[in-house]
Order: C-alpha cells, then structure tokens, then sequence
C-alpha cells in the first residue's frame, strides 16, 4: 500500500512522541522507542526524552542481525527478555552492546495488517514487569494504530480534496472550452448568414437576369417584325414619291395602297403582340389589385367563363365540361379566378391534345367542410412530363417556345391563387395520362392587411 512508505504527519509525531515519554516514565526505562520497518533497514521514528537513552531518533539498523525488534515483527507477538546476557539466545543482540538488556515490545500493525514496527522500552538492568505494565503497553500499541487508521483516512480526503480539485480545474477548463466553441460557433453562424445573405443576393440578380433575358426574347419577334415592315414601308413611300414625279398609273396606286395596307397589318399584329407581352411582363411584375370582391356562386361563374371561351373551344373541337353544381357560394375575386380558369382551360386545348384528336376538359369542384374548395381542371390528353413538372409554374417556362408561347401563363395563374386569393396550386400528371390541376381556395377570402409578400418562384407539385 503506498501510504505505507509515505512520511508521518508532524501532528501524529508530535503526540507520538509524548506518548514515549510518558511510557518511557511510567515503566522507569532509559529508552522507550517506536520502530518503523523499511525495506532491508529498521529506523528510530520516535525514541523517548530519557536520560540514559542511546537511541536517537533516524537511527537506522541492518535488519537480519537478531535484534529484539526484529522477533517481534516476525511472531506478531509481544517479546519479554528480562535479562539477555542470563539468555543464551539474546547474549550476542546487537543492543547488548549498547547495554541494553532487558526488553518488552510488542507489533504495530497497519489498518491492513502488514507490519508498520514496534513499540518497546528496553532497559540496561534486569526486568520483570508486571502483567498490568504489559497490558498498559497492548493499550499504547492500540492507540497508535487507531492513529495509522486516521493517519489512512487523512491521506484519503486529502487523495480526493485533491481529486476534487483536479475535477473542479478540468470542469473551469471545460467551461472555457465551451464558451470558446461557442463563440467560434457564432462567429460560425454570423458567416454562414452573410453568406446565405450573398447567395440570396446573387440568386435573385440571377432571376432578375433570367427574367431581363426572357422578355428581351420574347419581344425580339414583334419588334422585329414591326422593324422590317415599318423600314419596308419606308422605301416603298420613297419609290413611290419619285414615281409620283413622273406621273403614276392607277393600279401602281392601288398596288402601292396594298403594300401601305399590308405593311401597316403586320405593324398592327406585331406590337398588338408586343403590347399584350407587356401586360402579361406588368402583370408578372407587379403586385395584383385585389379589386372586384364579391359574393358569387362558383358554378354559375364557372359557366360564364365557359359562355366567353365558347368561341375558342369550339374551334378546337374540344369539349369542356363543368360538373359544379349550384350552392357553392364564395366571397372572393370572381375575375381573378376566371383569369386563372381562363388559362387552365387554355392551356388544356393547347398543349394537351395532339392536332386533330380532340379531347376532354373537365372542371369540377369539392367542398372540405371546412371554408375550402379544390377547384380541379382535368384534361385526358398527352400529360405532362415528369422532368416538367417541377417548372411549368417558373417564370418563361414553355414548350411552346417560338410558337407563340411566353411561358407566362401558369407563373400568373400561380402568383393571382397565391397572393389575391390566397390558395395555393398544385399539378399532377402522368405522361400519357392527362394532367390535374388542383385551386385549393377559401370560400371567404381572408381580407388582406397588409399587401401580401411576394410568392416564391416555385409551387409545390402533387
Ligand atoms: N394541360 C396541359 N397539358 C400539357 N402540358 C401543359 C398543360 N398545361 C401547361 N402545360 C405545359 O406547361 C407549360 C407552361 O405553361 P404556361 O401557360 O405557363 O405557358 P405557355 O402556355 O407555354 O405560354 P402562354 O401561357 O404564355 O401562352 C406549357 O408550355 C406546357 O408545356
Ligand atoms: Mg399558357
């Protein structure tokens, strides 16, 4: 055990040494002594202040040389020599020579057993004591070795006071850790919303291009074609003002109305185009009036949306077919939804049925018994592809890119369901298999307190 080997509290040797004395006194001996073993050595730890003492304490002796002592830790058991030189085996002991020759000690014993040393007097005359001095001696070794348990016990909250300490030390540096990585992990955090900041930043001039891009496209063709016709028009009225010098036929005049006719036809079309691009761009940009609430029964407004595209439909060969039945009353923006069920229905008879082969468009409605209704217009045509899926709701998305698609109409249909009426829009479609749209509104429009933010580029797709 290694508190074994450790040094002897002052305090404890102190009162040892008192304790020897007095002993030392009581049993009228010139040495009373408290020996400690060591490996291959026995030392003086406390001898008595007596006169004739030839010990001193930290003398230290060779063991293996017969002492008195050394029989005593050996047996564990008291040693009474009342005269060595009248004792064949004591005669030769090392303390003989220092005159001592009668002895009487005892074992002193750790907590744990193992030998600490003994406590004895020895005396340079003949002694016989009697039984009550030997049992005064057993009560002096006992309350030494009650000292060795307090001495271990001592050592142990010192071990774990220590302990504690070490712990409580760790404990301060693990707090400092903490709020080290704490603070990095802020520092962290501010970085990451700067850059997040950056990126939106760079992600919305990325859209604002995209957008820049898609309208100087899609107004390339009018104002091209206005371009050529006006510019065509030009050096025919110069032709036909030098012409008119020399004197003009009639039907060069009526040759040349023609051409003024035709040209200001194409000029007519060409920035009607243009025009009707840049209410489709203003109304993309902008936020959309919420005008014109009202009480109305989705049926019946359905129908009439139905009676103005007649003359569309019809062309088509399409049919469209209204399953709503009357008694769904809704408080909200009858023009804003006919808008968006105009651009439905017309996207079904154009993008859904192959030339030719008409199909079927069907406009239905159900009510979740809780202030909502899914509005749905299914068509049983060619459907959507999956990979389109995800964008047909983007800004300039179409595949009808060059044919007279803009690729703004589900972008309208998204931002009036989301911001006016306060729904939300979904597709679903299987190729081959028609597609869904779904207008999820409530029947009572919320009345908006503030202008709505602006909806975000991408819908939710069934
Ligand atoms: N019912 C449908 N069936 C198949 N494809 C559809 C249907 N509705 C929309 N799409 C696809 O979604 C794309 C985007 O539609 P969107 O209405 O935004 O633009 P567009 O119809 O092409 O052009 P614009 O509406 O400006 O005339 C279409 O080009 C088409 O590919
Ligand atoms: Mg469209």
């Amino acid at each position: 055990m290694s508190s074994h080997a450790s040094a002897i509290p002052e305090a404890f040797l102190a009162k040892w040494q008192n304790t020897t004395n007095v002993m030392a006194g009581i049993f009228d001996v010139p040495a009373g002594l408290i020996m400690r073993v060591l490996p291959e050595q026995i030392e003086v730890l406390v001898s008595s202040d007596s006169e004739g003492n030839p010990y001193e304490a930290d003398e230290k002796a060779q063991l293996n040389t017969g002492l008195y002592c050394e029989t005593v830790m050996a047996t564990r058991g008291l040693l009474h020599v009342p005269n060595a030189l009248e004792d064949e085996h004591w005669r030769c002991n090392p303390d003989v020579a220092l005159n001592m020759i009668s002895y009487l000690g005892v074992p002193l014993l750790w907590p744990d057993n193992e030998v600490f040393g003994t406590i004895c007097v020895l005396d340079s005359k003949t002694r016989n004591y009697q039984h009550r001095y030997v049992e005064l001696l057993w009560e002096i070794k006992k309350s030494i070795e009650r000292d060795f348990v307090l001495m271990e016990q001592k050592e142990q909250l010192e071990a774990s006071n220590a302990e504690l300490r070490l712990s409580m030390l760790q404990q301060e540096a693990f707090s400092l850790k903490l709020a080290q990585s704490n603070q990095d992990l802020h520092a962290a955090l501010m970085r990451l919303t700067s850059l997040q900041d950056e990126l939106l930043r760079s992600e919305k001039m990325a859209a604002l291009g995209a957008v820049v891009a898609g309208i100087s496209h899609e107004l390339n063709t009018p104002i091209g074609n206005s371009l050529l016709a006006a510019s065509t028009l030009q050096s025919r009225a110069a032709d036909f003002a030098r012409e008119m010098e020399r004197g003009l036929t009639r039907s060069r005049m009526q040759e040349f109305v023609g051409t003024v006719e035709q040209g200001a036809g194409i000029l007519m079309r060409s920035l009607d185009q243009a025009a009707k691009l840049v209410g489709s761009f203003k109304q993309v940009a902008d936020e959309q009036a919420a005008d014109g609430r009202r009480r109305f029964d989705l049926g019946e407004m359905v129908r009439n949306v139905l009676l103005e595209l007649d003359e569309a439909i019809s062309d088509s060969g399409d049919r469209v077919v209204c399953s709503i039945g009357p008694g769904i009353q809704m408080d909200s923006y009858p023009d804003q939804l006919g808008q968006v069920l105009t651009q439905l229905i017309a996207n079904a008879v154009q993008h859904a049925f192959l030339p030719g082969l008409a199909g079927t468009v069907t406009i239905a409605a159900e009510q979740d018994g809780n202030g909502h209704v899914a509005i749905t217009v299914r068509d049983d045509g060619l459907g959507i592809p999956q990979d389109n899926l995800a964008r047909v709701f983007d800004p300039f998305f179409t595949t009808r890119m060059g044919k007279g698609g803009s690729g703004l109409g589900l972008h309208i249909v998204y931002k009036l369901v989301t911001s006016t009426l306060h729904g939300s829009v979904e597709v679903s479609s299987a190729e081959g298999a028609g597609a869904c749209f779904t207008v999820t509104l409530p029947m009572s429009a919320p009345v908006a307190l503030r202008k709505p933010d602006r909806a975000p580029l991408a819908p939710p797709i069934l």
